[in-house]
């Protein structure tokens, strides 16, 4: 082992690579992008309209409607009507439907993977191998589930859709949470109003002109465009059911507008996740899956290893091994195929993360970070570590949402526990370590929907994913992600 604890020589410089950017001939913007509301795209009635930009470059890139309340019940109002028809379709049948939708989108893969960079910042390389095929697998694995509903869940009765759901969705993986939502929710038999966010609208309405060519009956999907307002009406709506993923502040204001109200809510919130090393885990693929951890998505994931707990007689070692490796990573136009690291979604997001980290430097953290140039428009940072780091620092409680580490040390695996589950959140975990028996002990304990062990990140249709306190509750995924969208009820339907 003594070889993987040697710190490495001296560092590495970034490897050059020409540029090789992504055409983004293949997408073909419309000037303006009206509401998706019962198969047809419609002018809003609110009159209203804003502009999206590519966070890359701050350009324009189309004009969005935004509904209004207005806009939202006629919508709510069209999945109810649809509900009937959808309904009564055999389970086989609207599986053909969400199969379709699946087969677009790996058809058309490429095409909406550069319109999710263009408007979200990410780079190519993610939303092109991560984004789109994860999206489309999680249509085909539910698709799956549409003719089998009635062997899903054994023992229990016959379940049936719960009718109509308003799904409110976040900017950090906009067609992947649109599947986590839409998928489940149509195999079981609902109709849906789903809200994209306010920055990266754009391919939820790709999505919608899919939607429309797979023929789905007008009304099953709708999709209305806006902010935290038309989010707040779809949740005032009469739906039976919320779906939201994105801030705890907002997820703990819609559990508090929907008490009493009998709507049924799941929330996907924040998360401050530990990473921890052990010191015999293999250094080199834990440095790999400390950087995928936290740099992956520039960090915009609630899932992401925000936290590195790292044991204290490798913390050297793997500290230089991560300086190393974070100068290798290549930052800036999202659209090169060689870019790890690409904008930051929005100037907002940008300016929390800039006093976050000022905050981290003002109590006394030590930071690191590799020289790069970056591009002078657009929204950017570099990818960031803190050492000298405690518990009671912002940057150890608070998530940051952006390409910032915090490192923390420890002595036992009991304190590493104690460490990891001293946070508000509970969303994920990983442990790094040769012992199956430590893996197994530590995923015990610690408080988290998701442990991974070497390894992070790694997501699958099959598999549940959610929170405990303050990250939500409810699963999405799996089995357990059809049950929200199911009534167990035993009443005739
Ligand atoms: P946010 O929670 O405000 O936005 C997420 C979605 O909720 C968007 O579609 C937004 O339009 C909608 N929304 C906002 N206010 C609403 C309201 N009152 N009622 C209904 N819907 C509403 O998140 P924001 O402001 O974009 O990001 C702030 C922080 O939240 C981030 O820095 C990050 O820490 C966290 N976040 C976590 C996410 C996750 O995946 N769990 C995703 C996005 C943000
Ligand atoms: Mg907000």
């Amino acid at each position: 082992m003594a070889d993987q604890i040697e710190p490495t020589g001296p560092v590495t410089a970034a490897w050059e690579y020409a540029s090789a950017p992504e055409s983004t001939d293949i997408v073909r913007l419309e000037d303006r992008y009206g509401l998706f509301i019962n198969g047809e795209f419609a002018e809003p009635k609110s009159g209203r309209w804003f502009t999206t930009i590519n966070p890359a470059t701050e350009e324009p890139l189309a004009e969005v409607a935004e509904a209004g309340s207005e806009d939202v019940a006629v919508a709510v109002e069209a999945a109810r009507a649809a509900t009937g028809a959808w309904q009564g379709l055999p389970g086989s049948e609207r599986a053909k439907y969400v199969f379709r939708i699946a087969r677009q989108l790996q058809e058309r893969a490429r095409e909406f993977a550069v319109l999710e960079t263009m408007n979200g910042g990410k780079p190519i390389k993610e939303s092109r191998d991560v984004d789109l095929p994860l999206a489309a697998a999680h249509f085909f694995y539910y698709a799956g589930w549409a003719d089998k509903l009635g062997y899903a869940f054994p023992g229990r009765p016959t379940p049936r859709p719960v009718g109509v759901a308003g799904q409110i969705i976040p900017w950090n993986f906009p067609m992947l949470m649109a599947a986590w939502k839409l998928a489940p929710a149509l195999a079981a038999g609902n109709t849906v109003v789903l809200k994209p966010a306010e920055t990266t609208p754009l391919t939820a309405l790709l999505l919608a002109q899919v939607i429309q060519e797979a023929g789905l009956p007008p009304g099953v999907v709708n999709i209305v465009t806006g902010a935290g307002e038309t989010g707040g009406a779809l949740v005032d709506a009469p739906v039976d059911k919320i779906a939201f993923t994105g801030s705890t502040e907002v997820g703990k204001a819609i559990r508090r507008v929907t008490a009493g109200t009998g709507k049924r809510l799941t929330l996907e919130l924040g998360g401050k996740a530990a990473n921890i090393v052990f010191e015999d885990a293999p250094l080199d693929q834990a440095v790999e899956g400390v950087i995928n951890g936290i740099f992956f998505n520039q960090g915009h994931v609630c899932c992401a290893g925000s936290r590195l707990l790292v044991q204290e007689p490798v913390f050297d070692a793997l500290l230089t091994k991560l300086k190393d490796r974070l100068q290798t990573l290549s930052v800036g136009d999202p659209l090169d195929k060689n870019t790890d690291v690409g904008a930051i979604n929005s100037r907002a997001q940008l300016e929390k993360i800039e006093e976050l980290v000022a905050s981290g430097v003002d109590e006394g953290a030590e930071i690191y970070q590799p020289p790069c140039d970056l591009p002078e428009r657009g929204f950017w940072f570099r990818p960031t570590l803190f050492t000298g780091v405690s518990q009671s620092h912002r940057i150890a409680q608070e998530e940051i949402f952006g390409p910032v580490l915090s490192i923390l040390t420890f002595r036992t695996p009991e304190e590493a526990v104690e460490k990891a589950n001293n946070t508000p959140y509970g969303l994920s975990a990983g442990v790094w370590t040769e012992k199956g028996s430590r893996i197994l002990w530590m995923a015990q304990r610690l408080r988290a929907g998701v442990v991974w062990a070497n390894t992070f990140n790694r997501f699958d249709p099959t598999s549940p994913f959610g929170g405990y306190k303050e990250s939500g509750f409810g699963r999405e995924g799996g089995l357990h992600g059809l049950e929200p969208y199911l009534t167990f009820d035993g009443s005739a339907s």
